[in-house]
């Protein structure tokens, strides 16, 4: 469903046209420059694109509500029947929820699946290399965020091969907002899987995150089982294809960037701080809504109460204002104060460490196996969807040939 502007407006500004979703970067600018506080019509929802307005945005929850929902439109999760997750929520729900689930993150697990994830990534880079796939997506940056929140979770292995055909049909689904419907069967399947992986862990406890969850309890209030379900369908929903846009993206820069590559190969001590610089340019979650729950006046014009609003992480993180002059082009040496790539504020992502503990292990290992590798963004193909950017398929060579 196309986008209308009114009539007065300078430009289009059209989340939902895939060339837009392929290519948001100029009309970021425009949005950033031109009309900061951007309208469109239809359906109505409003647009901030300046650093500083999605920053504050995000940590005024009083004013930007998530319980309506995040996307265009009301009612996304409400037409599945499902319980509002954690990422609907506002404080102080939203608080007491958070405390209690981030039992299940601890810096411990974190460091944790570095090994495995080491030795998942290797074992598909070796696949590249014999040529069993010439495909990025498919080959490695799909299927690695599927790992690590299938390991994170405490699937048994020989579970994954079912946890990644839901995972599979929920990223493609979810990617379209408004479609989650049409992944419906594959929820109904996970749900009714978690549900028996819940009743395991209570009698059989794992060191996993749902065990953790389960044993959860703060001031005497602990998780219900339709809870510790939701948590677990957020991990599969955000968790994923976010990632997946981050190494695609990824590796699309340091293909256009040979320079900044050859640094990170001299000295691969400075991988921790470009995946900040690349979690900056590509920004997975370009952008998600909140509702107005009182009239706010921001550049002169007042958004109503009531009024849904699009926090436009991307274009924020592209801000000159916040980041130089330099800010649309890719320096593996930046140091950076502060991004949306994860939110900022109570909704900050839960899973940051866990996603640039991925993007620095498959970056160490791809620039050491495949220093020359390319990929070719001209013939890629992104994911349809207004809310997260990321790559199909994006064809791979492992040495540029
Ligand atoms: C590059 C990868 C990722 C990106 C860009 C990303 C981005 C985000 C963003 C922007 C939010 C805030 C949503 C909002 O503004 O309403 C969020 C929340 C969240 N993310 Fe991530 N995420 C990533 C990876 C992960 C991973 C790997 C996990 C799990 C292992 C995860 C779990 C969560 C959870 C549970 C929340 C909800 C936090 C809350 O509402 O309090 N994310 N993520």
């Amino acid at each position: 469903m196309p986008v209308a502007p009114p009539v007065d407006a300078p430009f289009v500004y059209d989340p939902t046209d895939p060339a837009t979703q392929r290519s948001p970067f100029a009309l970021y600018e425009r949005l950033r420059e031109e009309a900061p506080l951007y309208r469109v019509e239809h359906p109505r929802f409003w647009v901030l694109s300046r650093f500083e307005d999605v920053f504050a945005a995000a940590r005024d929850t009083a004013t930007f509500s998530s319980a309506q929902g995040l996307t265009f439109e009301p009612g996304e999760i409400e037409k599945l029947g499902l319980a509002p997750t954690i990422v609907m929520m506002d404080p102080p729900d939203h608080t007491a929820f958070r405390r209690l689930v981030s039992r299940g993150f601890t810096p411990r697990r974190v460091a944790e699946i570095e090994g495995p994830v080491r030795a998942f990534v290797g074992e598909r880079l070796d696949r590249l290399a014999a040529g069993e796939s010439t495909d990025l997506v498919e080959g490695l940056v799909g299927p690695l965020p599927t790992f690590v929140v299938a390991s994170y979770l405490g699937v048994p292995a020989e579970d994954r091969h079912r946890f990644d055909q839901w995972t599979n049909a929920i990223v493609a689904a979810n990617a379209e907002g408004e479609m989650l419907g049409r992944a419906l069967g594959a929820v109904t399947e996970l749900y009714g899987y978690f549900t028996e992986l819940i009743e395991r862990r209570r009698r059989e406890p794992a060191d996993d995150m749902i065990t953790d969850l389960l044993a959860a309890d703060i001031d005497g209030s602990e998780l219900t089982v339709e809870e510790v379900l939701g948590f677990c369908f957020v991990m599969v929903a955000g968790g994923n294809d976010t990632t997946t846009g981050l190494l695609g993206g990824a590796a699309v820069l340091l293909t256009e960037h040979l320079d900044q590559r050859q640094r990170l190969i001299d000295d691969p001590a400075a991988i921790p701080n470009a995946v900040e610089e690349l979690l900056r340019l590509t920004s997975p979650v370009q952008g998600l809504c909140r509702t107005t729950t009182r009239d706010v006046t921001l550049h002169g014009e007042t958004v109503p109460a009531g009024s849904r609003i699009h926090l436009l992480y991307g274009a924020a993180n592209r801000d000159p204002r916040e980041f130089g002059p330099t800010a649309d082009t890719l320096d593996v040496a930046r140091q950076i104060r502060r991004i949306m790539t994860f939110s900022s504020g109570p909704h900050f992502c839960l899973g940051a460490a866990a996603a640039r503990l991925q993007a620095r292990v498959a970056l160490e290992e791809l620039l050491a196996r495949m220093p020359g590798f390319t990929v070719d963004e001209s013939a890629s193909v992104y994911a349809p969807g207004a809310f997260v950017r990321r790559h199909e398929s994006l064809p791979f060579s492992p040495t540029g040939a």
